[in-house]
């Protein structure tokens, strides 16, 4: 029988809990986190990670799968360093560690350079070596990491592991597989940014490959970016492959005119061609993001291009110098103008400062109180970047319309106005016009002078064609659909006769007798930008950064081995742009 009156056991203390982390030191500077990194001491927002904040005091961490912009994958290893805080001493990676009070971090030590080195070692395992050949050479991490952090022979006593080559993804990018290190941003870019997840890695280990889903095309509108942000070779351009080499090509800050958002872009040019656009920073327009649409509408700028001044249709044209064209052009326009059968066509793809002078000289020189508005016709819109608005200055004509006191009119009006025969003669001012169709009503005009880039449709028709300069052969301004007034500048002289649509428009005033003197896009916007200013606070002209501007470097002449003349490699000049504007005088004095 069991002994009903045993005392129960006593009752064990319970386990004490281990102790925990000690208590974060209060903030040395409230509000900030405040750590030492190399021996500096460093002030950052909270949640900073190691990466950045090293980057605020000028310490490099080499990183290839960081990215700004997109989701941590810490997957590349290249940013390990060591923390004081990391548990049991090992190197943590930079980019996905956040600083804590009083930390410290240390970047330099022969611990993170042993594995900086181990880390390049085994991305180059099974990546080709030839650089050489490479597209992407000139802006490849690896390149300039295996310099700046390895230097070592590979290794690899066996054949490296192949995989697929000029893989085409859709319709904007080519992938090399070989080249790929797998750090995913495509990937991310793809779900996170463009949201359109087109891309994933397939298979494992030295076997994975990046790829996109089955039987899809990487068709996204956004596509070309990834090709911007792959920080290696694998992902090339389909339209810049092979075309150029980086390091010849300079970059002028410019504006896309491919809507009216106005993205941000470089524009990389060799001597008077331009071969892409690249989206620049800017985190109030477009981030550093650009559609595709966007990137190939810099074609206009080399094709098909209006190089001298003509008068006269078809078979009876004939090119004349500017200033005789000017003179004849504004007979014409003065003649109409007096029997009040005179029109003015202005294209919203002019900037400010063409649209100024253009303005004076139909309100002043021609006494005009209404102006048609031209421009591209509309295209496809999202709720990203892509605005159905395909011209990039409409909110500056609306502008300085309003400064002259013009009247806006559609340009679905001019076409019957032109049939009826109450408009007799057009200045166009850009030869954009929303429908190429209604181009042909202007074969009956007696007199049709067009300023124009391109040859097209209304220039075909023209009585005087006169050469205008895009703007890349040109500075300027554009206001976005936000209001936003933003500057481009000039990358390279203006092509043959062509000269700024402000410099056409103050060329022909010259002849029809006004006083205005322009030199340069500057002295317009000193002279006439006040007209405009009330609409744009805060707008500086030279508010352009004056970072990150690029020259490249002179491609050289053939006759040596690898085409360069022994011993000579020089840099662009790089005071082109003040030449180029006492060439623009000419056609004012
Ligand atoms: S293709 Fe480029 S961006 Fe994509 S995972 Fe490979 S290296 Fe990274
Ligand atoms: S969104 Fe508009 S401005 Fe931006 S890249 Fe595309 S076309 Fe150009
Ligand atoms: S950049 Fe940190 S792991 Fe890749």
């Amino acid at each position: 029988m069991a002994d009903e009156t045993k005392p129960p056991a006593p009752a064990t203390a319970a386990p004490k809990p281990p102790p925990g982390p000690p208590a974060p030191p209060p903030p040395k500077n409230p509000g900030f986190v405040t750590c030492t990194i190399d021996g500096r001491e460093v002030v950052v927002k909270p949640g900073t990670n190691v990466v950045e904040a090293a980057k605020s005091v000028g310490v490099e961490i080499p990183y290839y799968c960081y990215h700004k912009r997109l989701s941590i994958a810490a997957n590349c290893r290249m940013c390990l360093v060591e923390m004081s805080n990391a548990p049991g001493g090992k190197l943590m990676p930079g980019c996905q560690m956040p600083v804590a009070e009083g930390i410290t971090v240390k970047t330099e030590t022969a611990r993170v350079k042993d594995q900086q080195r181990a880390t390049l070692e085994f991305l180059l395992l099974n990546h080709p070596v030839d650089c050489a050949i490479c597209d992407q050479a000139g802006e490849c991490k690896l390149q300039d990491y295996y310099m700046k952090y390895d230097q070592k022979p590979s290794r690899l006593d066996m054949p490296k592991v192949e995989k697929g080559k000029r893989v085409p993804l859709g319709p904007m990018v080519v992938l090399d597989q070989e080249r790929c290190i797998l750090c995913t941003r495509c990937v991310r870019f793809m779900r996170e940014v463009a949201k359109k997840p087109q891309l994933g890695v397939d298979e494992r280990g030295n076997e994975s490959f990046i790829t996109t889903f089955d039987g899809q095309p990487l068709d996204s509108k956004y596509s070309g970016n990834v090709v911007d942000i792959c920080p290696v070779g694998a992902l090339t351009s389909t339209d810049l492959r092979f075309r150029g080499r980086v390091w010849f090509m300079s970059s002028a800050r410019s504006v896309c005119t491919g809507c009216s958002r106005g993205c941000n872009t470089f524009l990389d040019y060799l001597k008077e061609t331009t071969f892409r656009y690249r989206p620049r920073e800017n985190e109030a327009v477009n981030q550093e993001w650009m559609c595709d649409d966007g990137r190939l509408s810099y074609k206009y700028l080399n094709s098909e291009r209006v190089l001298t001044a003509f008068q006269g249709r078809g078979a009876a044209a004939r090119d004349l110098p500017l200033p005789a064209a000017a003179e004849a052009a504004a007979g014409a326009l003065r003649k109409a103008a007096a029997g009040g059968a005179l029109a003015a066509l202005f294209s919203p793809v002019a900037s400010l400062e063409d649209l100024l002078v253009a303005a004076l000289v139909a309100k002043e020189g021609l006494g005009l109180s209404e102006v048609y508005v031209g421009g591209r016709p509309d295209g496809w819109q999202d709720d990203f970047l892509k605005r159905a608005d395909e011209n990039p200055n409409r909110r500056g004509l609306e502008l300085v319309a309003q400064a002259f006191g013009l009247a806006l009119k559609p340009f679905a009006e001019l076409g019957p106005a032109i049939e009826a025969g109450r408009v007799k003669a057009v200045w166009a001012v850009g030869t954009e016009v929303p429908d190429p169709a209604a181009a042909a009503a202007f074969a009956r005009l007696e007199t049709l002078v067009c300023q124009a880039y391109n040859h097209g449709p209304l220039a075909r028709e023209a009585t005087v064609l006169l050469p205008a300069a895009p703007h890349s052969e040109a500075d300027g301004t554009y206001v976005n659909f936000e209001g936003r007034p933003q500057r481009f500048e000039l990358a390279y002289w203006p092509r043959g006769g062509a000269r700024p649509h402000w410099a056409l428009a103050a060329e022909l005033g010259r002849a029809l007798g006004l006083a205005w003197r322009f030199q340069s896009a500057r002295g317009v916007w000193d002279e006439l930008g006040a007209r405009v200013a009330g609409s744009l606070p805060g707008f500086e002209w030279d508010s352009l950064p004056s970072t990150q501007k690029r020259r490249g470097l002179v491609p050289l002449a053939a006759g040596t081995v690898d085409g360069r003349l022994p011993g000579y490699r020089e840099r662009v000049p790089t005071d082109a742009v003040g030449d180029t504007r006492m060439d623009l005088l000419k056609v004012t004095r």
